[in-house]
């Protein structure tokens, strides 16, 4: 078994993508990741939205500018209505869970050879427009995905990381 860390350091947002096709059984199994990902009380309150025919994916390069040349896509929802919801301060956990679970599935993204990035900068009001049925879910991530192209790099951003002891206080 791979350590987690080899994974988490392979990873890294992928913004240049080969025409390569992703097979059918590959995208079965981010959706599986997905599926084991806790969320508060095991409600699950998510959707994702698998953008496969060719219309889908002219919908999706048309709401984001960020779609970075991918042949594939999936968009990750959280709805509030069955979600857990914390009594002391009535903050809703949805949109939590659905972090974990598209946080699961970027990883098993890399975990299959594959990559990709979290995209938060799309028009997710007009994306609902044109799919009904997203309609009750607040549109927390794209992921356009596939084969990096040879000649992709991580961002400079990339390795700007604070230092643990900026990120972890000991009391
Ligand atoms: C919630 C979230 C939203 C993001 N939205 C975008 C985006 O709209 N466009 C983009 O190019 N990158 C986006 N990113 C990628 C970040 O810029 C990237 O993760 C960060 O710069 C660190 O680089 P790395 O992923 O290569 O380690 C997003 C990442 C997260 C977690």
């Amino acid at each position: 078994m791979k350590n987690f860390m080899d994974l988490a350091e392979k990873r890294y947002s992928c913004r240049k993508f080969s025409n390569k096709p992703v097979p059918q059984e590959l995208v079965d199994q981010m959706i599986a990741a997905a599926a084991v990902a806790p969320t508060a009380v095991n409600t699950q309150p998510f959707k994702l939205w698998v953008m496969a025919s060719d219309e889908a994916k002219e919908t999706i390069r048309q709401v984001t500018d960020y779609s970075f040349g991918a042949n594939n896509f999936i968009v990750v929802g959280a709805r509030k209505e069955g979600a857990w919801t914390r009594s002391f301060d009535h903050h809703c956990f949805a949109e939590i869970d659905a972090a974990i679970v598209a946080t699961h599935m970027m990883l098993q993204i890399y975990d299959l050879g594959l990559a990709t990035t979290w995209v938060g900068y799309f028009n997710a009001a007009e994306l609902k427009k044109r799919y009904p049925q997203m309609k009750d879910y607040e549109l927390i991530a794209l992921f356009p995905f596939g084969y990096a192209a040879e000649d992709a790099v991580p961002a400079p951003a990339h390795t700007k990381r604070k230092t643990s002891e900026e990120l972890a206080e000991i009391l």
